[in-house]
């Protein structure tokens, strides 16, 4: 898969940028510099991790040593769902910093991305620094590379050279608009990415991630990446490494600072990337980076919806200080994560993607604001008045605008809104049965001579179902000022139309 530097960019395939190599290289060295000398975090917004608490489970009904934090990704086992970040390369000291990463990465079976390798193409002479593969031979590798370079002259051949040179498992494209617009020297080109990403995405022969670097991905750009055929997106959300901080330090003009030091809060929180970054997207492998500081917060992105966790800043720092300090910070974070599943009762990994027990500290709850209430109905003709259950689901996702849908997982029995009077509801009821009376031989389905494998306790309720087609499974109600907006004499009822059972109803609130 590796092929040589000189494979990377032969002179012929290769037309020479203004840059070539030095200043680029020169902008990575100041950017490592500043980020191990200097406070470099986000201010005045935070990754998001905090707002949430785990449930502790005191009887997780599992033992430690069946905790199993494995994960596949690209087709490479990792012994726990990390991501050493993108970060560095093109330097001497980037190269010291990617083996030691590499290394640690190989020990502790993590996955690990390498810095944007611009430099690597307008340098072959860089590939020393990126050349990892033989360090990590067994661990899912990213090559990286800003996807802006889409509009600056490179295309799938680049992207491709880039990746074989390196022995990657996918490619890493990064978007960083408001990176560039703050650097003097940035590339602001961003207009019809889109489309170039997805050609790249058709072409390369390899898994395409598209991430951001610290202000995150809202959701709709994580749909429209996923449709454009990237295989991951990482949301990179805001919290963690702030790159307006970065490039603040390094601007001399005292008022171009104050633009870039205006942007130290301004982002995506990392948690709110993650939880609807899933909504929009059930199926997607999605990472989690931006402000991920222990293995607590690896379980919060892994139970909020992320398969993966990304940390970068922490481990370049703990790399900076010599391998045994990056070994350790991988063995803290994973051991960290090891014990929180089982405190919350999770084997595995979707056991903790699914754990009902994250939980805001506010109070409020969100996830999709899904809410499932079993009852217990007395007889057929039954309206049993649900609105204060559905009400207490809208309360309790915060959710101030937008609609509660209520559902009935059944074809005997529906949801209705209408008005709760006693008299009335005895007219419903009168009204279905005139409609569709119950009685022998009116209906085929209660021949059941004629449906063979039935259970001994099958009832004869061809009436029932053709009520139900009169009525219906579920209601959408809007949600306005957090509160439902129903009218004066509206309730929502769950109407049996079978006999007294146990039904079974979802309410799912939708808004913001
Ligand atoms: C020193 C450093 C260099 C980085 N370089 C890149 C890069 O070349 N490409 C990229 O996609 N992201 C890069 N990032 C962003 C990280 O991959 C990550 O998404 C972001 O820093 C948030 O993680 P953190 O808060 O754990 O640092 C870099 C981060 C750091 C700290």
């Amino acid at each position: 898969m590796c092929r040589s530097s000189r494979d990377i960019m032969s002179d012929d395939e290769y037309e020479p940028s203004r840059e070539r190599g030095g200043p680029v290289a020169v902008r990575k060295a100041d950017h490592l510099r500043i980020n191990l000398e200097d406070d470099v975090d986000a201010k005045g917004v935070a990754s998001g991790f905090d707002a949430y608490g785990f449930q502790h489970c005191a009887l997780p009904e599992l033992n430690l040593q069946d905790v199993d934090t494995s994960a596949v990704l690209f087709g490479r086992r990792l012994r726990a769902p990390v991501l050493i970040s993108c970060m560095v390369g093109g330097t001497d000291h980037a190269g010291q910093l990617n083996a030691t990463l590499a290394r640690v990465a190989q020990a502790l079976g993590l996955a690990m991305g390498l810095g944007s390798g611009r430099v690597l193409l307008e340098d072959p002479g860089a590939l020393s620094t990126f050349d990892v593969r033989r360090l990590a031979p067994d661990v899912p590798l990213l090559a990286n590379l800003g996807a802006v370079q889409l509009n600056k002259g490179y295309g799938v051949d680049e992207c491709r050279r880039l990746v074989e040179a390196v022995g990657a498992d996918a490619l890493v494209l990064h978007l960083n608009p408001l990176q560039e617009a703050l650097q003097p020297e940035g590339d602001t080109t961003f207009a019809g990415l889109l489309r170039k990403i997805e050609a790249v995405c058709a072409r390369l022969g390899a898994p395409v991630v598209v991430k951001e670097v610290g202000w995150g991905l809202a959701p709709d750009l994580v749909s429209a990446l996923l449709a454009a055929g990237a295989a991951a997106v990482d949301v990179a959300g805001a919290g963690g490494t702030s790159w307006s901080e970065v490039e603040r330090h390094r601007i001399a003009d005292p008022w171009r600072a104050r633009v870039a030091a205006a942007f130290a809060g301004w982002g995506i929180p990392t948690a709110e990337c993650v939880r609807e970054a899933r909504r929009a997207s059930p199926r997607a492998l999605i990472f989690a980076s931006g402000g991920i500081r222990d293995g607590i917060d690896v379980a919060k992105a892994i139970a909020l919806g992320a398969n993966l966790a990304g940390i970068a800043g922490p481990f370049l720092r703990a790399a900076a200080r010599g391998e045994e300090a990056a070994l350790d910070l991988g063995r803290e974070l994973v051991e960290t994560l090891r014990v929180a599943m089982f405190a919350v009762g999770a084997r595995s990994l979707d056991d903790l993607g699914g754990t009902p027990r994250l939980r805001r500290r506010d109070g409020t709850m969100d996830g999709p604001h899904l809410a499932r209430y079993t009852y217990r109905t007395a007889h057929a003709g039954q309206f049993l008045d649900i609105t204060g259950d559905v009400a207490e689901v809208v309360r309790s996702s915060g959710v101030r605008h937008g609609l509660a849908h209520v559902y009935a997982m059944h074809t005997t029995a529906a949801i209705r809104i209408n008005e709760d009077e006693p008299l009335l509801r005895r007219d419903f009821h009168r009204f279905l049965e005139r409609l569709a009376p119950a009685g022998p031989g009116l209906y085929e389905h209660d021949d059941l001579s004629r449906r063979p494998g039935l259970p001994a306790d099958e009832p004869r309720n061809g009436h029932a179902h053709c009520r139900h087609l009169l009525c219906s499974t579920g209601e959408t109600v809007p949600i306005v000022d957090g509160r439902l907006d129903l009218g004066r004499w509206q309730r929502i009822f769950l109407v049996e139309l079978c006999s007294a059972r146990q039904r079974t109803v979802t309410v799912q609130v939708f808004g913001r």
